[in-house]
């Protein structure tokens, strides 16, 4: 038996098959990703030559390909990482975002529901659709509300969280309707390894070994829930595992931090890590304006995975964040080449405005 990932040459799909792959008996991976700007293959160099790991270079909106990949392959898991995740990009350019996380789906879950079809027996009852959604479908929360839970309603509020949901609803109506066995985890803002530097936490360590404005939207206190990438991957295999049908788990840290505080904890450990003889990073913070319609706080209530699941991360905040920093100190390489080409032009469109 193989799995099919989406988006396994991204941040959180990449570290999702390294991971899968790190146990010898795991059933090998089908890896289907567009390599758009954050897709590298880079991060799966040291599966080359691993006959588990099968890549392909197409789009889950290519639906000949889909059902061909489906047919050979006869996976019994699809996990759909696939979509375009960036929110200031969707702010600039949401038609990507309706394409790939909306159309995408749908043609993913099309051609899920024709080759679960042919499937019969024990194959068709063990197969899954595993959707990889986030938190930020439920919108927004005042700082006195409790964390999102699975029955919070959405509330999106960009384009990006607004075709996840929509994604979300999709994969919902294929199981009501069509009886597909789906699972969908939402989860919260990751870190980790192979981040790309557009996001917030590799934006700062990137920036600042360059010498370059730590660039912080509005006034920094705007709250996320922060869950070390390997943790959010341990959650997904854990609701693959075991996840009840057509369920909805969130998945988070209870790490709740506002902007500014990651920030000048990333100094703070590049002072201790790399010190600067110009002075501590800190001096770098440069508050710019806003995101237009920036959600104020997410939160994630993990209770559910933990109760029917027994997940629970393995890394506190500061621990994840210690690996992250030293992840990216030791690769240079790594950095260089993701910031080339049109990386440049995306710094230029965005920040140089604001
Ligand atoms: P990412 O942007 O780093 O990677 C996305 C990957 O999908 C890239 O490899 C890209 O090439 C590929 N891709 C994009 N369009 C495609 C298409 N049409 N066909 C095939 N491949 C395509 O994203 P990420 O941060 O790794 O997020 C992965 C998933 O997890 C997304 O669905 C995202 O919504 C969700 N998520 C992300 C976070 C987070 O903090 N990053 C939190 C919760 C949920
Ligand atoms: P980001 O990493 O883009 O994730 P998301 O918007 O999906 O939560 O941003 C995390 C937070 O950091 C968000 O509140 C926006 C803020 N932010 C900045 O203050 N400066 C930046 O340069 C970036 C990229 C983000």
């Amino acid at each position: 038996m193989t799995i099919l990932v989406t988006g396994g040459a991204g941040f959180i799909g990449s570290n999702f098959v390294l991971d899968w792959l790190a146990d010898p008996a795991a059933e090998p991976v089908v890896n289907l990703d567009a390599l758009t700007y954050a897709g590298n293959r880079a991060n799966l160099a040291s599966l080359d030559g691993d006959a588990r790991h099968h890549f392909v270079h197409g789009d889950i909106g290519d639906r000949a390909l889909v059902d061909q990949l489906l047919a050979s392959h006869r996976p019994r898991a699809i996990v759909h990482f696939a979509a375009e995740s960036h929110v200031d990009r969707s702010i600039h350019g949401p038609g990507a975002f309706m394409k790939t996380n909306v159309e995408g789906t749908f043609t993913l879950l099309e051609a899920a529901r024709a080759y679960w079809g042919t499937l019969e027996g024990e194959a068709k009852a063990a197969f899954r659709f595993h959707h990889v959604s986030t938190d930020e479908v439920y919108g927004s929360l005042k700082p006195s509300d409790p964390p999102f839970a699975e029955t919070h309603p959405y509330e999106p509020n960009s384009p990006y969280s607004a075709s996840k949901a929509a994604s979300d609803h999709l994969v919902r109506a294929w199981h009501h309707t069509y009886g597909l066995p789906v699972l969908t985890t939402n989860c919260s803002n990751n870190y980790g390894p192979y981040h790309f530097p557009e996001k917030l936490i590799p934006l700062m360590i990137v920036n600042a070994l360059a010498g370059k404005p730590l660039p912080v939207y509005g006034d920094g206190q705007q709250i996320r829930d922060w869950l070390y990438v390997k943790d959010h991957c341990s959650g997904i295999r854990a609701v693959l595992a075991g996840g009840r049908l057509g369920e909805t788990y969130n998945i988070g840290g209870w790490n709740e931090k506002a902007n500014l505080d990651i920030v000048q904890t990333v100094c703070a450990l590049l002072d201790e890590l790399r010190p600067d003889p110009a002075g501590p990073y800190s001096r770098l913070i440069t508050y710019v304006t806003d995101r237009p319609g920036h959600d104020r706080r997410y939160a994630i209530d993990a209770r559910k995975i933990e109760r029917e699941l027994g997940w629970r991360p393995a890394e506190t905040f500061e621990t994840g964040i210690r690996k992250t920093v030293q992840w990216y100190l030791d690769h240079p390489d790594w950095v260089a080449d993701v910031q080339s080409g049109a990386y440049q032009a995306w710094v230029g469109t965005h920040y140089g405005a604001r």
